[in-house]
């Protein structure tokens, strides 16, 4: 068995192989093969053949990926399926080796994922770095108790011209989300697959503005359905993106009130949605946490000179028997641009990598890795860790890859 990269000749054995894996039918995306062709670098999607067959696959999304207060590019790991014929004979682990030399190669100082089975990726160095929530709003009504909202058009036409700079400019605020450029706007965000939406309406998109300026979107589709002659429609949210506090009520007002869809869904929403707050019953949000994206950190001391921090000073960081410091300047009271470099003897707070990938971007308090024996360090140490990691706005990794 060789594990090699693939050629464009090779894309449809390649997304067969996966289709046995994740049990889909191929046929019914006959632009599957060309969707692939233009969202993937075949030289970093790799294939386990064995006698002339692809038994295995893996390959890598190229994106950058927002920390709190900065960016970094990242390698996100998808597509990884090994034939349940060839399984647990370690080809997981050459596809893993092969993609962190590539990542290496092609720069980037970590990688994602998002986990079909927590079980799997922490003995890779993999640590869960973002939660969300999937929100079920039954029957939720949202006032604005006269505060001002902000106007409601549903898009006809070009949705991604409409909304894609009010992405970025969430994504620049919002550690966990990433960059999108076109192909992956057109053959993945926004690509409409009639498979994929069963007896839902399609796609729709609704944009919120306030005069000119756009302050948020909602893309979502619809399921209508009665129940005994009475109106149990659901709005079934893909994504809502809101550039402040005004835009977000008005989003979470417009959903909760179309007529004949008393039910909203969300299955990917960030932990900090202000929807049970908004809610005049906030029992009627019922709220399931589960992990979303994971990261590895390679590149420790480039990764952590690119965010900001919450606290100044410096902090000597253990990383696998690694020691880091890093050195967090002023601004204004708190933890401006900071310098990391590795350096010889103790660290103050110690960890492994996995732990690193779960507070890189504030989502989880070193001292909560402390208490369950992930963090090492004495108190002061780690509670210090606390203060520089931590993010006013919780991590969210927008879509799943
Ligand atoms: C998960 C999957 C890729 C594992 O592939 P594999 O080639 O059997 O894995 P390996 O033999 O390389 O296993 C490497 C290690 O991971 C462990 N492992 C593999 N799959 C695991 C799982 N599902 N749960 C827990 N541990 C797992 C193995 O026991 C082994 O551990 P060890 O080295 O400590 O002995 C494969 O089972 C698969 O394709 N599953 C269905 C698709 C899927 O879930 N893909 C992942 C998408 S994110």
């Amino acid at each position: 068995m060789e594990i090699r990269t693939i050629d464009a000749g090779e894309i449809g054995a390649w997304r067969h192989t996966m289709s046995k894996v994740f049990a889909f039918d191929p046929a019914a995306d006959p632009h599957g093969d060309e969707r692939l062709l233009a969202l993937l670098d075949l030289s970093r999607a790799f294939a386990c053949v064995d006698r002339g067959e692809i038994v295995a696959t893996a390959a890598a999304f190229d994106f950058r990926l927002s920390l709190p207060g900065g960016s970094v590019p990242m390698s996100g790991l998808t597509m990884v399926t090994v034939m349940p014929t060839h399984r647990r004979r370690g080809i997981l682990r050459g596809l893993i080796a092969h993609h962190l030399e590539a990542a290496k190669h092609h720069g980037d100082p970590l990688s994602g994922l998002w986990a079909s089975e927590a079980t799997i990726y922490g003995r890779f160095g993999y640590g869960i770095a973002t939660e969300s929530e999937s929100l079920t709003l039954n029957g939720v009504e949202v006032q604005a108790r006269g505060r001002a909202l902000d106007e409601a058009t549903w898009v006809s036409g070009d949705a991604v011209h409409e909304v894609c700079s009010v992405y970025q400019a969430a994504a620049a605020e919002r550690p966990g989300m990433f960059s999108r450029d076109a192909s992956w706007w057109k053959f993945r965000r926004f690509s409409e697959r009639p498979d994929q939406r069963g007896a839902a309406s399609p796609r729709a998109y609704v944009v919120f503005r306030r005069g000119e300026v756009l302050t948020g979107y909602l893309a979502f589709r619809q399921r209508l359905s009665f129940e005994q002659g009475v109106a149990a429609g659901s709005v079934e949210i893909d994504e809502l993106v809101t550039l402040d506090a005004q835009a977000e009520l008005s989003a979470w007002h417009y959903v909760t009130q179309v007529d004949l869809f008393p039910k909203v869904t969300w299955w990917n929403a960030p932990v900090d949605s202000a929807v049970t707050w908004l809610a005049t019953d906030r029992r009627r949000v019922s709220r399931l946490r589960r992990d979303t994206m994971w990261l590895r950190v390679d590149d420790v001391a480039r990764v952590l000179a690119a965010r900001s921090y919450g606290l100044e000073g410096t902090l000597r960081i253990g990383v696998d028997g690694e020691t880091f410091a890093l050195e967090v300047a002023a601004r204004e009271g708190v933890g401006g641009p900071a310098r990391c470099v590795r350096v010889d003897g103790e660290a103050e707070v110690a960890m492994d990598r996995a732990a690193l990938g779960s507070i890189l971007l504030g989502g989880f308090a070193p001292s909560m890795l402390a208490r369950v024996g992930r963090v090492q360090g004495t108190a002061t140490a780690v509670a210090r860790a606390d203060q520089m990691f931590a993010s006013a706005v919780a991590p969210w990794c927008p879509e799943v890859f």
